[in-house]
């Protein structure tokens, strides 16, 4: 247990000033919606939500709904986000190159990875990755009739499903076909997070809205449980992962209240939690918006804590992008701040640039023709608006995209939902 707290990744480090006055808990709560009452407060809220607009582009590709309905997953309730923008992203490869490889870190149920594999008739290895076999299952199933009775997919496509945290994809690829390793992949993708499939299913313990343990492992196999956190892990610790990863103003609070059920027998089930959470959520922090809002917080924090998820992405990044062919991209989609943060810093230390805002930051140093790759890039890409150069590769997403207003409006889980592309040299 020590050693497992021991883990627990601090992310204070990574909060420039500037995020750290973003994040500070009031503003966190302005951002959140909240129900405030002073005018200096709504003006802040103002203030915050003014900033967020501007530090993104939001998509203005058309929102295709057959096209979701076709790649979602109707018996699993799982529609993948941004699907249109995802498959632009490797659509550049049909037009200069191919796409022969490609890796889906988080395959899920495999609505990006079928339309993918549908676009791209040139492609020889797939690899889909995933840490829940449950879900790993469903994709595997998917695909492999995708591939039988699709005469649009493509014929002499390798395929293979991965039960294993991408974190270990060198030694995945290495495994799968060492020329791989070699030779680089095409294409991949992360979309971090959770499926709907996990959330609905009460039995993983990540819902607030139905009971079950409090278990919160995406890899089964996986010793650490919410359970055990909430239950045996020293009290800084807890806290701390209210604060950080949750962003909770609340957090010190819940902290002693959580010690505190311990001499009662602690908490097991996810309805206990939520109800203590609920007690603890006055009126004047919103009422039921803002205890639903506090539980979806807790919740997510512990989530992190328990899947390890930010240390996971920092080491994996870097990883990734050693995987690409030269002209390779690697997409990622993130559904918290502090990832999206991680993934925005990673991408600029991985071309060679400043760990600076990419908003302001001039760019990095060319060893290639920065005209040309700009040129080449941009003429045949609508969706690309702004890049960022380095020696080592190219951000095509100088700020993250976001979904369109039509698919946040159809689809809630993907309001909180950033993409960042890179492209190496
Ligand atoms: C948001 S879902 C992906 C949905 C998928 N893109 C689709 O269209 O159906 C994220 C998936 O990633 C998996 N996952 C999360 N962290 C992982 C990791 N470190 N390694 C491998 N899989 C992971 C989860 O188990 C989950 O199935």
């Amino acid at each position: 247990m020590a050693a497992a707290a021991a883990k627990l990744f601090s992310i204070s480090s990574l909060l420039s000033p500037r995020f750290r006055a973003f994040a500070a808990p009031r503003a966190a709560a302005a951002v959140c919606g909240v129900a405030t009452t002073s005018a200096a407060e709504r003006k802040r809220k103002k203030k915050a939500t003014v900033v967020k607009e501007k530090r993104r582009t939001r998509s203005d590709r058309e929102f295709e709904l057959d096209e979701v309905q076709r790649f979602g997953d109707n018996t699993a309730g799982h529609i993948p986000v941004m699907l249109g923008e995802v498959v632009d992203v490797f659509d550049y490869a049909s037009k200069t190159a191919s796409l022969r490889s490609f890796v889906d870190c988080t395959v899920g149920a495999a609505g990006h990875s079928s339309a993918i594999i549908q676009a791209h008739p040139e492609l020889k290895y797939y690899i889909g990755m995933d840490v829940d076999p449950l879900a790993l299952e469903k994709a595997r199933a998917r695909i492999d009739s995708l591939v039988c009775s699709d005469s649009c997919s493509p014929t002499d496509l390798k395929t293979y499903s991965v039960l294993r945290n991408f974190r270990h994809i060198k030694s995945v690829l290495n495994e799968v076909d060492e020329n791989l390793l070699d030779s680089g992949v095409d294409g991949m993708l992360m979309d971090l997070g959770m499926s709907s499939m996990q959330v609905d299913n009460p039995e993983r313990g990540f819902s607030i809205l139905h009971n079950g343990p409090l278990d919160m492992r995406m890899d089964p196999q996986a010793s650490l449980k919410a359970v055990d956190i909430l239950n045996t892990w020293p009290d800084a610790e807890v806290g701390k992962i209210l604060r950080d990863y949750g962003q909770e103003s609340n957090w010190y609070s819940l902290q002693n209240k959580i010690v505190k059920a311990r001499s009662r027998g602690g908490l097991h089930y996810t309805k206990e939690l939520v109800d203590l959470i609920r007690n603890s959520t006055s009126w004047s922090r919103g009422g039921r918006q803002g205890w639903i809002k506090t539980a979806t917080r807790v919740f997510q924090a512990l989530r992190i804590a328990v899947n390890d998820e930010l240390k996971t992405l920092e080491d994996s990044l870097h990883a990734c992008f050693d995987c690409l062919a030269p002209g390779g991209r690697l997409a990622v989609i993130s559904f918290h701040s502090l990832e999206d943060r991680m993934v925005k810093q990673a991408f600029l230390h991985i071309i060679g640039g400043s760990d600076g805002d990419a908003d302001t930051e001039s760019e990095a140093t060319y060893t290639k023709d920065p005209k040309k790759i700009r040129t080449d890039i941009a003429q045949k890409e609508a969706w690309i608006k702004q890049m960022i150069h380095g020696c080592k590769g190219t951000i095509l997403t100088k700020r993250p995209i976001t979904p369109s207003e039509e698919e946040e409006k159809l689809n809630c889980r993907s309001r909180s939902a950033k993409l960042r592309v890179i492209q190496k040299h």
